[in-house]
């Protein structure tokens, strides 16, 4: 019997994978033929077995599915082919509560980053969280010219010509909208359009899991045909760049976004207090049901856009909004198996694997189980959890599915508990590379101790060390990470990121030559050694991110090097630092340095400190700095910005904003703002009550100026 015509309960684990990549490689294609050639040649019934085959071997053997695997993909064009577009101004996410409790706290936080007391009101916008898509629509002289994705945040896909079929979506603007005027909203599918569209399309054997992936898949196609034959909408509710401002208030733009044409939510309301928020909140949760659209919580926003301003942003979201999230959907379901996974940091994770079961609309196979402790029935702080009941192969388990985020397993039914269950033991080795896996004291997370030598972190390393927001070097995805790790031959072999640079020159004395392997022509070599060529050059940042240290992320990456400037100076910084042992130390200067670095704390500190320290990292360091010459940072003075690139201090009490915001003012601005006075400070800003740094500023000649002057002087 073929491979092709076994049962599946049949197959072995090598064949098993060798099935899926074969169906892989099958339903591209014909994907390929349905979407973008547009001419299938199978017939809808042999594509769905097709796909039910696939689906059938990766419930049994959810190890093998691939990263490419056709269930990942709900037959939408593969990414790279639209054309990109650099947001003018970043596109944001949200960040979530979701409990009453919650809610009063980001009311409190935004009131305390104002510096105002509860008496003084603040007013709301709630309105509907839309589960589609967010698109900016981008118009120049009141004509539509770009649409496209949020992607990352900073780029997304040009998608104009698939926007401009959607009829809810005006081409122009009227007189009165401004000259450049980005206009930002949900694309979505209404729940009766989806059905609808679902029975129409499973006769052609193409479905999608949800109303969101249906309104994504249709709006990826390449032939703008498609998407017109779909039941796309649009609500508008925020915005992007404008050459002159749109109004006073969140709640007046997106009227006059509704006079342009534009659909608006017809449930957004004004809201004085929290509990005015919180009834809205809970009168859309009951009508959830009744709202012809998928929605997954409420919005709030703070209406002044004055106080929009002030809040301003953090990495990835803003401070004056936040989503109010329904609670997730649960289900019921064996955990079959308890696997580890060991992360680019070490970390043991345990993950649970399932028997596959549907949670609002997607089948979930896999859960988070967090750490040993959560396993064991005890929580983050030491207290029970579920009462204490810990969970064991074979439990029948309640699963919870909330967006985005990876399903959770919640609790266990004790009354379908096996007999013979027997407490989960976590393992004390790493289970890739059999080193010690410790759990240092107050961490909750097991960790292996392999560092450089443990495949599972040397793997996940070099794929951080090149992935985009790092070295960014292409050519050198995945899989040809794996295939480089796993080569045996000299000539080919790259263990840690320096063997990256050393490549070429291997080559070029070796008779095993990389052009002849599958997989790598010789157009495709000379891209990668090109690619390679241009980082022998890298900013400082990437370079800092590339080398995964714990809690140094992009975001952090760019702190440190803009405060450093140079990688050398860190480095040295960083090596000679001393960490506070006990209470009342504060650490060496150098220890000071680092932790005074705006958004840098403690915690990110010490990781900074430690990795210096490891003789291992120094090493491949040392190995790495040979071929790779990190840039310094270039200061960027925010254009013309009176407080660029000087460093500030605070003191005394501060009467129109808090510490919080003067600080994020600041940075904003371009300034450090520092905790102590000191021969670099170059400017102090004193309050009432001002007391030693106000003197040691005087001493020391620095510049001393009220709250009033200082906005006198960041005023545009
Ligand atoms: S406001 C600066 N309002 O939720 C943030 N977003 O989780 C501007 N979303 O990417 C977003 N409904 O795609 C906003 N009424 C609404 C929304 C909404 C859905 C989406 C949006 C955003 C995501 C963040």
């Amino acid at each position: 019997m073929s491979l092709s015509a076994k049962p599946v309960e049949d197959l072995t684990v090598e064949e098993a994978a060798e099935e899926l990549t074969r169906l892989a490689a099958e339903i591209a294609a014909n994907d390929e033929r349905y979407h973008v050639a547009d001419a299938p040649v199978i017939s809808d019934a042999d594509y769905d077995s097709l796909r039910l085959r696939n689906a059938a071997i990766e419930a049994r053997f959810p190890d093998l599915i691939r990263s490419d695997s056709p269930s990942l993909r709900v037959g939408a064009a593969p990414s790279g082919a639209f054309g990109q577009v650099v947001h003018a101004k970043p596109m944001l996410s949200l960040d979530n509560v979701f409990s009453d409790e919650d809610v009063r706290d980001f009311f409190t936080s935004v009131r305390r980053f104002l510096s105002m007391s509860s008496d003084e009101e603040i007013v709301f916008t709630a309105e509907p969280k839309i589960d589609g898509l967010s698109m900016s629509l981008r118009y120049e002289d009141r004509r539509l010219v770009t649409a496209a994705t949020r992607g990352d945040g900073a780029t997304g896909e040009n998608v104009t010509a698939n926007i401009r079929t959607i009829a809810e979506i005006p081409d122009r603007l009227p007189a009165d909208a401004p000259d450049i005027v980005e206009v930002r909203g949900e694309v979505y599918m209404r729940r009766d359009d989806f059905f609808a569209l679902q029975q129409r399309m499973a006769e052609s054997g193409q479905t999608f899991a949800n109303p969101r992936n249906s309104a994504a898949g249709s709006l990826r196609q390449k032939n703008p045909e498609i998407t017109r034959s779909r039941p796309l909408k649009f609500f508008a509710y925020a915005w992007g760049e404008t050459s002159e401002p749109l109004g006073t208030t969140q709640y007046d733009v997106v009227q006059r976004f509704g006079e342009w044409g534009f659909p608006i939510n017809d449930r957004m309301e004004r809201c004085r207090t929290i509990d005015e928020i919180l009834a809205h909140y809970h009168q859309i949760e009951e009508d959830r049901a009744e709202i012809a659209y998928d929605i997954d919580g409420v919005v709030y926003k703070v209406d002044r856009l004055d106080l929009q301003e002030r809040l301003g942003f953090r990495s990835r979201s803003p401070r004056w909004a936040t989503a109010h999230k329904f609670p997730a959907e649960k289900a019921f379901t064996e955990l079959k198996e308890i696997d580890i996974q060991v992360g680019r940091t070490g970390a043991l994770t345990p993950v649970a694997r399932l028997e596959p079961v549907t949670v609002g609309g997607v089948v979930v196979v896999n859960a988070t189980l967090h750490n040993e402790d959560y396993i064991k029935g005890i929580g983050n702080n030491g207290q029970p959890i579920r009462d204490g009941r810990d969970i064991r192969i074979g439990d029948t388990v309640i699963i919870q599915r909330a967006g985005d985020v990876i399903p959770q397993i919640l609790d266990i039914v004790p009354e379908k508990r096996p007999r013979d269950s027997v407490p989960y033991e976590f393992p004390n080795r790493c289970p890739a590379c059999g080193s010690h896996a410790v759990r240092e004291e107050g961490e909750v997370v097991r960790r292996c101790t392999g560092g450089l030598i443990c495949p599972a972190q040397a793997v996940e390393r070099l794929r951080h060390f090149v992935s985009r927001n790092a070295l960014d070097i292409e050519g050198l995805g995945e899989k040809q990470i794996e295939f480089f790790f796993n080569a045996d031959d000299p000539a080919l072999s790259i263990k840690s990121p320096p063997d990256i640079f050393t490549l070429r020159s291997r080559q070029e004395n070796s008779l095993t030559k990389l052009e002849k392997i599958d997989g790598f022509g010789k157009v495709s070599v000379g891209k990668l050694y090109a690619a390679i060529e241009e980082r022998r050059q890298v900013e400082f940042w990437r370079l800092l991110h590339a080398l995964g240290i714990r809690h140094v992320g992009e975001t952090n990456s760019k702190r440190l090097a803009r405060s450093f400037v140079s990688f050398a100076a860190l480095r040295s910084v960083a090596e000679s630092a001393v960490a506070p042992v006990e209470k009342g130390d504060d650490g060496n200067s150098s220890w000071q340095e680092i932790n005074a670095v705006g958004g840098i704390g403690r915690v990110v500190a010490e990781a900074v400190v430690d990795f210096f320290a490891e003789e291992h990292n120094r090493e491949v360091l040392d190995t790495l700095l040979r071929e790779v010459t990190p840039l310094d940072e270039t200061p960027v003075p925010v254009s013309s910005s009176p407080v660029a690139g000087k460093t500030i201090v605070f003191t005394g009490a501060l009467e129109r904003m808090s510490r919080d915001e003067a600080k994020a003012m600041a940075e904003r601005l371009g300034a450090k703002v520092a905790g102590s006075v000191s021969k670099k400070t170059d400017l102090v800003v004193a309050g009432p009550g001002a007391g030693s740094k106000l003197k040691q500023a005087t001493g020391l000649g620095i510049e001393v100026i009220d709250e009033d002057q200082w906005f006198e002087r960041v005023k545009d």
